[in-house]
């Protein structure tokens, strides 16, 4: 077997390959996106094929690079059910198995708490705890839907009651370390050991911890495994017939299905509704897209982030003003102005073809 720890320096996270030499089959925990290049060069490097790519949680601090993987190497990505990641090729449940190589087997223990979906994979004598348990702390439990009654419950029921020796490796270390044990966590986490369920959730409520750098960009692309619109709408991969598929929605069904929902107009209507003027245009691509070129007129405000910006953008004030928003083709903008409607403004339209229809229109 092989097996690595790798790590982000970035963001003090934790990556983990497992793989079995004899069938070459491999896995990876938690991979960064930053990093899919170390880790293609790693596993050619090894002759591995990758199968799965596993998520412990949807992370607030970095963008996963499982959407990726499945692209380039035809990896399913697997979430917890419970971490409303549609296109996530295998929606994972408490107790689900996950076979690869000659009789491996990673076992799901679900371990909600720091995020409602956050979960810990069993492999042999390791166990992989995600942001539930860390090296002598644990993930915290103030935003994302956490609970530290439920993480409690879960530490102490569901991980500690695992051999003393099995050993843990963390979603993160911010000092250096890289693997403890049950019996270490039991004895000597200051948060846990000897500790009260009320004392647990004293400490976690005055934690004061300041708001994670990325999680407006990392939450909602992570959602989607961490590809962007654009290549969300190219993501199709090869599937494994034998891997089970619970639910599978594609980028192509959720434009399709946004399309029903929303108000299209043309490049000509549009330049014409701005040239009568009173509504605001909308930029919903990247902001590295909108550096690279967009309507004069045009704000920007990213689709991956837009529920979270858009409290931010004056001209957006008032819900009752006609918006046109446009995008890279027409896809992504569909899905912002759906977006918008169910925030309730009022008169969203997509611009059809997106900026290249817009450019085309100029002969550009
Ligand atoms: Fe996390």
């Amino acid at each position: 077997m092989l097996f690595k720890q790798l790590f982000d320096a970035e963001t003090w996270t934790y990556t983990y390959l497992i793989a079995d030499l004899s069938t070459k089959e491999a896995i990876l925990i938690d991979p960064v996106n930053t990093h899919i290049d170390d880790y293609i060069a790693l596993l050619e490097e090894q002759g591995l094929q990758l199968k799965y790519t596993l998520e412990t949680h949807v992370h607030a601090d970095h963008i996963t690079a499982g959407g990726l993987l499945r692209q380039r190497l035809g990896a399913q990505t697997a979430v917890s059910e419970l971490c409303g990641a549609k296109t996530a090729d295998i929606q994972i449940q408490d107790g689900d198995v996950f076979s690869f190589g000659d009789g491996e087997q990673i076992k799901v223990i679900a371990t909600p708490g720091h995020t409602p979906g956050s979960l810990s994979f069993l492999w042999r004598d390791r166990v992989f705890t995600g942001d539930s348990l860390f090296i002598g702390g644990c993930g915290r439990t103030d935003f994302q839907g956490g609970d530290a009654g439920a993480l409690y419950d879960c530490i102490t029921r569901r991980l500690f009651t695992l051999p003393d020796e099995t050993l843990v490796y963390p979603g993160h270390d911010y000092q250096g370390r890289w693997v403890s044990s049950i019996i270490q966590e039991r004895i000597t986490n200051p948060r846990l050991a000897g500790k009260s369920r009320g004392q647990f959730i004293e400490i976690m409520a005055n934690l004061n911890l300041p708001k994670p750098r990325l999680i407006d960009e990392a939450v909602p692309a992570n959602r989607y495994c961490g590809l962007d619109e654009n290549e969300r709408q190219d993501a199709v991969a090869p599937r494994d017939a034998s891997v089970p598929v619970r639910q599978e929605l594609t980028a192509q069904d959720l434009v399709s299905q946004a399309k029903q929902h929303i108000a299209e107009v043309t490049v000509d209507t549009a330049k014409q509704l701005i040239n009568e003027g009173n509504l605001v245009v909308v930029d919903t691509r990247e902001e590295s897209e909108y550096a690279a070129g967009h309507l004069d007129e045009a704000v920007l405000l990213p689709r991956g982030v837009l529920e979270f910006k858009i409290g931010a953008v004056p001209e957006l004030a008032d819900k009752s003003k006609a918006v046109l928003i446009y995008c890279r083709s027409g896809g992504r903008s569909a899905l912002a102005a759906q977006t918008m409607q169910q925030l309730g403004y009022k008169n969203v339209l997509s611009m059809a073809g997106g900026f290249e229809a817009w450019q085309k229109s100029l002969g550009q």
